[in-house]
C-alpha cells in the first residue's frame, strides 16, 4: 500500500515499531545497501541533487500494494473488481498511474489541491506514458471538500492525509462529499496509525537506498490530539533536508473515524488489521478484516467503508 508519510505504515517491522519504522520491512528489508547502490551509479545522493518528491515516493509510497489492497477489497465486498478510482490527496498521483496501468478498462481521478505537486506528477509519471493509459487519468488541481466528479465506484485517502480535518464537523463534511461521490455499491478505503509510540515526540531512521528517510513527530498534543510530524532525509555526505515535509494533523483514532464514516451516511465500515510474522514477531504486511486489534506500540491499519451494504442474494429455490 501506500506507505505513509510515517513510514508508520505498511510494513511493521514489528508490532512494538513505532509509527515512524513501521513500513521498513517493505522497502527496506528488499533495499540494497545504499552505499554499494550510490556507488554503482557514480553518483551519491545529497541534498543538493537530490529531489524532495521522488526521495518521499521512494521512502514512503506502496501504490502497487495499495491497488492490489483496493481489488481485494472489492473481490470480497462486492464480487468483482472496480474500474473506477478517485485519489484524493494525489500529490504526485502515482495511484493513479498504476490504477490505470493495470488495467485498459480503469480510469483514474486525482485530486490536490498543490498545483506544484501536479505538475512534479505530471512531468514524472504521466508525460511518460503511452496515450493509451494516460487518457484515462485525470488530475484536479482543488480541495477536496469542493470538488465535483463524476460518481466512481472507489476513493482512497491514503498516508493519513485526511488527519488534516482537525475538527470533527469538518472530517464529517468531507466523509460526507466522499459518500455523494461515490457510485451506490462504492467503497471509500483509507488508512489510520496508531499506538502507543504515535503519542511521543520520537525521531526514526530507515536506511534506504542512497538516503535516510526520517520520521520525526515532533508534537503531540495529548489536550487536542493535535500531531506536527515533519519528514527529513539525510544523506551519506552528512548533507539533510530539513522538514521536507510536514504534516499539522489531528490523531484520529479508529473508533472516531467510524463514528465519522457512520454519520456521513456510511452503512457499515471494515476495519483491516497487519497479521503478525511468526518469526520477527512484526507485521507481516497481510491486512485481515478484524473487530480485535492488538495493543501494540505502532499499527497501521486500512479502513473500507460501505456507502450501501450489498443486496442479499435472492434466495435460491
Ligand atoms: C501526505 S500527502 C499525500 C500524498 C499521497 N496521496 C500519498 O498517499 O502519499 C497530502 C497531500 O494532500 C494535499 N492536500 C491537503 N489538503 C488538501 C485538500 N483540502 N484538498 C486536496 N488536497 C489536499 C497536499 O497538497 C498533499 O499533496
Amino acid at each position: 500500500m501506500a506507505r505513509t508519510p510515517n513510514s508508520t505504515s505498511r510494513a511493521k517491522t514489528t508490532k512494538s515499531r513505532s509509527a515512524a519504522s513501521a513500513n521498513s520491512t517493505t522497502k527496506g528489508a528488499g533495499a540494497k545497501p545504499k552505499a554499494a547502490r550510490a556507488k554503482r551509479a557514480g553518483v551519491w545522493r545529497t541534498a543538493a541533487n537530490s529531489d524532495k518528491h521522488e526521495l518521499y515516493e521512494l521512502a514512503v509510497q506502496e501504490v502497487v500494494a495499495e491497488c492490489d489492497f483496493i481489488d481485494k477489497a472489492w473481490k470480497s465486498k462486492r464480487g468483482r473488481l472496480a474500474t473506477t478510482l478517485r485519489e484524493d490527496f494525489c500529490g504526485t498521483a502515482k495511484a493513479c498511474t498504476e490504477w490505470a496501468r493495470r488495467r485498459p478498462t480503469n480510469h483514474a481521478i486525482g485530486v490536490d489541491l498543490d498545483r506544484s505537486v501536479i505538475l512534479w506528477g505530471e512531468h514524472r509519471h504521466r508525460a511518460h506514458l503511452p496515450a493509451s493509459i494516460s487518457s484515462r487519468i485525470t488530475v484536479l488541481e482543488a480541495n477536496v471538500l469542493e470538488v465535483e466528479t463524476p460518481k466512481v465506484e472507489t476513493i482512497v485517502a491514503m498516508n493519513f492525509s485526511y488527519f488534516i480535518f482537525k475538527e470533527r464537523a469538518m472530517l464529517v463534511r468531507y466523509f460526507r462529499r466522499v459518500f455523494e461521490s461515490l457510485a451506490d455499491d462504492g467503497l471509500f478505503i483509507c488508512d489510520a496509525y496508531g499506538g502507543s509510540e504515535s503519542h511521543s515526540e520520537v525521531e526514526e531512521e530507515r536506511s534506504l537506498d542512497g538516503f535516510t528517510y526520517v520520521w520525526d513527530q515532533n508534537v503531540y498534543n495529548p489536550i487536542s490530539g493535535d500531531v506536527v510530524n515533519h519528514i527529513h532525509f539525510r544523506f551519506p555526505d552528512g548533507s539533510e533536508m530539513k522538514r521536507a515535509f510536514t504534516y499539522r494533523w489531528r490523531l484520529w483514532s479508529l473508533p472516531e473515524i467510524q463514528d465519522a464514516l457512520r454519520e456521513a451516511g456510511f452503512a457499515q465500515t471494515t476495519v483491516y488489521w497487519e497479521g503478525t510474522d511468526s518469526k520477527s514477531n512484526g507485521g507481516n504486511g497481510i491486512f485481515k478484516p478484524s473487530t480485535r486489534g492488538e495493543a501494540c506500540a505502532g499499527w497501521i491499519a486500512y479502513l473500507v467503508a460501505e456507502k450501501r451494504k450489498p443486496r442479499a442474494k435472492a434466495a435460491k429455490k
